[in-house]
This record gives structure tokens, C-alpha cells and sequence, in this order.
């Protein structure tokens, strides 16, 4: 029976081992078309599984890193079973998200395509990702932002104030998730009565917990749960938008919800699908990105004690300008934050790389990215290089005295999938910060220091803290 097993072994490895080098041989010498282009220098790994155990194995980042530094700024792998052509240049980002984007669409796994709704606009290129663009970047404008100041610093403060009981340790990223939630509702929908906010979030978190877990449509899984509760959404939007059609709110207001009512293309309306799709996905777009940025300027500010004291006289003098009510002129004009803002930004590289697909051959510099293979900018890579950011692993928000070179930061993307809450990120993490560093304090709780990826990189178990009013503050 042993001999058997270990038989079959030996059988299942050889045929591993001979299909590996056969595809092996097949990527050198297969002449995808016409073009005189080869494919860039990197390694496919295992058939089917590419390189997924190595990525997956470490920290992505020395994975990348790692393979720039063997193969050059553009090199193939193979992750999750696609394979992919990464490019870890300025130009190269410029190529394929800005002068030839049409050659390469958004692509995002199905699972996660039918948790936030298929009609978002991040899944689209062309006439329909243009016209929902303009109406979200309208509803996320200057003009429409400067309104939301008073908001979101009722919030802030609301939400620190959470933290405060008793010494109780909290976990800065899910707090700052609840914040960011709280905003993106607030943008979304103006005011909206408290029953439908409540029932909202409780569906919105189980849509949450179950977007990166494994796609089982089985009863019971997270996954299964998270489609329900993705059923019960689109149920309860529904309901809020025939309200507001009904009550005739639309016109007046700016919030996303009536921008997108408020639509009329050639006679033609957004259906309630196409707007319930867009709002969810404007609430995940929002939420763990900007949590995430807010997460590493709370560590960062807690590690450089003497920035801190930089950043706590900036904000002390404009509190003291106002009596605490912060304006948007004020916000505008935080430059030692601002630069702690950029430089977390930079450090952090929340969205490491955007998932891209060629649609057609395309051939960058003598090098071929065959249809259908990813093509994957890696941002972080970008704004890891000591050409571009000088002693690139060391915080150091000064650098940013002097605009960065085109295309070297891109924390927001670029083109025509750039960030159109890129504003909203940065006010809501201002005014953030402003209320804790000029009223609180907060201490990290534990040694262990590490990051954790889930999948953006955040500090080791969310950053607990405790937080505390300060004395002297009223
Ligand atoms: C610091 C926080 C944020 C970061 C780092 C961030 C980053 C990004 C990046 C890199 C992209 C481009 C993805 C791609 O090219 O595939 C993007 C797209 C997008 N972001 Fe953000 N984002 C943040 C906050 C927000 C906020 C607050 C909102 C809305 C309120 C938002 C809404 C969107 C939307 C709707 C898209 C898709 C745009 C399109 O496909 O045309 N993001 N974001």
C-alpha cells in the first residue's frame, strides 16, 4: 500500500515537473502574433497556481520588490491563476492608465463583482463609466465638499468620544471604518433618518466580512451570507430612493443619491439597479482606503513624537482661531498636516497596484502583454523608489516641500479610474486628526509592531489604543 502511495507521488511530481517545463518552453517560444515583441523576462511558477504560494507566503511587498530588483522595471508572474505582466515605472503607469487606456480594462474578480452590484462604475470603461463619473465627481466636488465640514466634524468628534470610556483599549482601524462609513453615508444621502441608517449598516457589515472571503455560495458561509445581505441593500435602497422621488427632494440637494436621481442623458434615467450598484460602491470605494490612511497617520504621528508636537502647535493655533468650529478655509490651509497626510499616503501605498487587463496584443518598449494578461502599475513600488523618494523606507513629510515627479505618486490613481474622492479622503482625515491631536492623546497598547495584510497593509492588529480627553482641553 505504501509502495503504491509513494508510486502515485512520484507519478503526480514528474507530471508537474514535465507540464511546468513544457509551458515554460511554450511562453519562450510561442509566437502569440504578428508582432516581434517577446513576452517580459520573470518567472510563471507552478502550472495553474503560478506564483500565488510565494505571494501569498510573504509580504507582498518583498515579493515585488524582490522581482524588480532580479527582472527590471517590467517583468510576468502568474497569480491566482492569471497571469500577468507587472510594470513598476512612471511611464509605465502613464501608458497603461492614462495615454493607452482604452487597451486595458478594469478587471476584478466575479465574486466581488455580484457583492457590490455589476453596474458600479470601477467595473466599466467607456460612455457609461464617463457619465457616472461626472455625476460622482459632481456630488464629491470642492463646492459640494466645503457644506460637509460641519458634518464630518460632528462626526469626528462623536467618534472619539466613543473611545474614551474607561481606558478601554480600541482597535484604530475599525473605529476609523465606522468613521469613514459614517462620512460616506453622509455624502451619499445628506440626512437620513436614523432607522434606515441602522438597518444599512447592519447589512452593509456582513456584505463587508464576507468580500474577501472564500466565494462558496454554500448556506451558512460568510460568503452566502454576505450575498443575502448584499439582496436586503438593494431592498432598503430602493425604499430611500422612491422616497425621495416621492417627496421631491432631488432638486435642491448635492448629495451623490440626487445627483444620480437627478440624471436625464438623452431622456434616459439611471435605473434604481444601476444607482443601488454605484452607492455600494462608492461606500466600499470610501471605506477601508481612507480607515487604512487614517490608520498608518495615527501610528506614524504616535512614532515621531516630535512631528507630533509639529502637527498638535499647527492644529492648536487654528483651534484657537475659532473657539473649535473649524472652517474649510482652514482645512485647506494645514501644511505641516497636509504633508503628514501625503507622506503616510506614500509610506502606506494603500491600493498597491489597480487591476487592469490588456484587450487586445499591446507592446510596451519591445515587450509583448498578450491579451487577456493582467497589467498590474505597482504603485507601491513607484513610490518606494530612492530615485523618485529619496531614502524611501524613512517617514519624512518634508519631502513633499517639493512637488513629486509627474507620475511618481499616485496614492489616488491616475487617468481615467483616478480617485474621484481623493478631496473627500483628505478633508475627513484633517478634520480627523485635527479633533484628536488638539483635545486627546492616545498611547499604543503592546510591543509587537508589524504590518498585516487584509488585503491593504495595516499596522499589526488594527493599532490598539487607549485614548484620552486631555486634561487641559475643555
Ligand atoms: C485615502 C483614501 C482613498 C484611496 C487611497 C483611494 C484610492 C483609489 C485608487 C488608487 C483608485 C483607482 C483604482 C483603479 O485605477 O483601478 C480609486 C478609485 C475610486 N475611488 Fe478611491 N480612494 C480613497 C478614498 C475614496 C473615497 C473617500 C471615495 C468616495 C467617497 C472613493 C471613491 C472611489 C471610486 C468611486 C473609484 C472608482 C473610480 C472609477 O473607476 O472611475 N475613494 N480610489
Amino acid at each position: 500500500m505504501d509502495g503504491t502511495f509513494a508510486y502515485i507521488i512520484v507519478l503526480f511530481l514528474l507530471t508537474l515537473f514535465f507540464t511546468f517545463k513544457f509551458l515554460q518552453k511554450r511562453n519562450r517560444t510561442t509566437p502569440w502574433n504578428q508582432t516581434s515583441a517577446k513576452l517580459p523576462p520573470g518567472s510563471m511558477g507552478w502550472p495553474y497556481i503560478g506564483q500565488t504560494l510565494q505571494l501569498y507566503s510573504q509580504d507582498p511587498n518583498v515579493f515585488f520588490f524582490t522581482k524588480q530588483k532580479r527582472y527590471g522595471e517590467i517583468f510576468k508572474t502568474k497569480i491566482l491563476g492569471c497571469p500577468c505582466v507587472m510594470l513598476a515605472s512612471p511611464e509605465a503607469a502613464r501608458f497603461v492608465l492614462v495615454t493607452q487606456a482604452h487597451l486595458f480594462k478594469p478587471t476584478y474578480p466575479k465574486s466581488k463583482e455580484r457583492l457590490i452590484g455589476p453596474c458600479a462604475l470601477f467595473f466599466h470603461q467607456g460612455e457609461y463609466h464617463m457619465r457616472l463619473r461626472k455625476l460622482i465627481q459632481r456630488s464629491l466636488s470642492l463646492h459640494s465638499l466645503r457644506n460637509l465640514v460641519p458634518h464630518i466634524q460632528a462626526l469626528a468628534i462623536s467618534t472619539i468620544k466613543s473611545w474614551t470610556h474607561d481606558g478601554t483599549i480600541i482597535n484604530t482601524f475599525k473605529e476609523m471604518k465606522k468613521f469613514s462609513f459614517e462620512v460616506g453615508i453622509l455624502t451619499i444621502f445628506g440626512n437620513l433618518e436614523s432607522h434606515l441608517r441602522e438597518e444599512l449598516k447592519k447589512n452593509y457589515w456582513i456584505v463587508d466580512s464576507g468580500y474577501n472571503s472564500f466565494p462558496s455560495q454554500i448556506p451558512g458561509t460568510q460568503y452566502k451570507k454576505a450575498l443575502l445581505a448584499r439582496k436586503r441593500l438593494g431592498s432598503i435602497l430602493k425604499e430611500i430612493i422612491s422616497e425621495r422621488k416621492e417627496k421631491k427632494l432631488i432638486e435642491k440637494e448635492r448629495d451623490l443619491l440626487s445627483c444620480l436621481l437627478n440624471w436625464k442623458g438623452e431622456g434616459e434615467k439611471l435605473s434604481d439597479d444601476e444607482i443601488a450598484d454605484n452607492i455600494i460602491g462608492v461606500l466600499f470605494a470610501a471605506q477601508d482606503t481612507t480607515a487604512t490612511v487614517m490608520t498608518w497617520v495615527v501610528k506614524y504621528l504616535h512614532d515621531e513624537p516630535k512631528l507630533l508636537e509639529c502637527v498638535k502647535a499647527e492644529q492648536k493655533a487654528i483651534h484657537m482661531e475659532n473657539d473649535g468650529n473649524l472652517s474649510w478655509n482652514q482645512t485647506r490651509n494645514m501644511p505641516i498636516t497636509n504633508k503628514v497626510v501625503l507622506e503616510s499616503m506614500r509610506m502606506a501605498s494603500v491600493i498597491s497596484f489597480p487591476f487592469r487587463e490588456a484587450v487586445a496584443d499591446v507592446e510596451y518598449k519591445g515587450f509583448l502583454i498578450p491579451k487577456g494578461w493582467k497589467a498590474m502599475p505597482l504603485f507601491r513600488n513607484i513610490h518606494h523608489n530612492p530615485e523618485f523618494f529619496p531614502e524611501p523606507h524613512k517617514f519624512n513629510p518634508s519631502r513633499f516641500e517639493v512637488a513629486p515627479k509627474p507620475n511618481t505618486f499616485m496614492p489616488f490613481g491616475s487617468g481615467v479610474h483616478a480617485c474621484p474622492g481623493n478631496e473627500l479622503a483628505k478633508l475627513e482625515t484633517l478634520i480627523m486628526i485635527h479633533h484628536l491631536v488638539t483635545k486627546f492623546r492616545l498611547e499604543v497598547v503592546g510591543r509587537e509592531s508589524g504590518i498585516q495584510y487584509g488585503p491593504f497593509p495595516l499596522p499589526l492588529n488594527g493599532l490598539p489604543v487607549r485614548c484620552w480627553r486631555e486634561s487641559s482641553s475643555s
